[in-house]
């Protein structure tokens, strides 16, 4: 299993206060993983530090809105500061404001295109200058089967996560040669507090599993092996890719 191992690398997760990134955080933390917890508010954090310290791992409280001008730059540099280094980056944060294409307003555009691609490409950029220069690195894009197939999660949210999952091929072109492996994980419904009111709605959750294969709501769970995988060295020769974890929805035809 030690192909599977973080122990000795420090890992970023952004949106770490609760949902996937909560999980991932600590799945990552449980694999040996040092972890800089990254959301906007102290208080959305100290419960996932919390966790971590007390399964023995070590993490560090990173309070930033990382679509403010030169957040990304900080986070890393806060990180490498009080965790003395950098291996992986799990771009997790996100969000969505579901609105019919007719109806999305410019500034609807800007905060979700703002946070799930620009901001998620700076954090790229920042971690990435290390991890090219040390010659090593692994960042793990949190995009979205609505990046794969046409959703009715809408427009500027499905072009966001599209963005992501090319955004990730174009940068494993450029840095894969410095041993810095960039891959994302697309997942379908998993119940967290971006979801909770639509899998509410018991017509909508019906309807969700009729096109899910493995005939269940993702679990945060799901999601942690996987982002273990990519971001380990069992990944050593994965770049550019982005993996589906969906209960088989991005495969079924009919
Ligand atoms: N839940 C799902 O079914 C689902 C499906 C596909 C993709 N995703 C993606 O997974 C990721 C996590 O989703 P979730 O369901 O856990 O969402 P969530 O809303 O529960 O959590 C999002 C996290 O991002 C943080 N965040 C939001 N804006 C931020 C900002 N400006 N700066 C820093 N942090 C910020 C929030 O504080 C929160 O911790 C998102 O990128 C989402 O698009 C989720």
């Amino acid at each position: 299993m030690t192909r599977f191992d973080l122990t000795g690398r420090t890992a970023i997760v952004t949106g770490a206060g609760r949902g996937i990134g909560k999980a991932l955080a600590l799945g990552l933390a449980e694999a040996g993983a040092q972890v800089a917890v990254v959301a906007r508010t102290e208080a959305d954090l100290l419960e996932i530090v919390q966790e971590i310290e007390e399964k023995g791992g070590k993490a560090h409280l990173i309070t930033a809105d990382l679509t403010e001008a030169g957040a990304a730059e900080s986070v890393v540099a806060q990180t490498i500061e009080a965790l003395g280094g950098l291996h992986i980056l799990v771009n997790n944060a996100g969000m969505n404001l579901r609105k019919k294409a007719n109806e999305v307003t410019e500034e609807d555009w800007d905060r979700v295109v703002d946070l799930n691609l620009k901001a998620s490409f700076f954090m790229c950029q920042a971690a990435g200058k290390i991890m090219c220069e040390q010659n090593y690195g692994r960042i793990v894009n949190i995009a979205s089967v609505a990046g794969l197939v046409a959703m009715r999660t809408g427009v500027a949210y499905g072009s966001s996560k599209a963005g992501l999952i090319q955004m990730t091929r174009v940068l494993a072109l450029e840095w894969s040669k410095f041993g810095v492996n960039i891959n994302a994980i697309a997942p379908w419904y998993f119940r967290t507090p971006l979801t909770e009111a639509l899998l509410n709605d018991e017509a909508y959750l019906q309807e969700i599993l009729q096109r899910t294969p493995s005939g269940r709501i993702g679990d945060v769970e799901d999601l942690v092996g996987p982002a273990i995988f990519l971001s380990s060295d069992a990944a050593a020769y994965i770049t550019g890719q982005t993996i589906p974890v969906d209960g088989g929805m991005s495969i079924f035809g009919f």
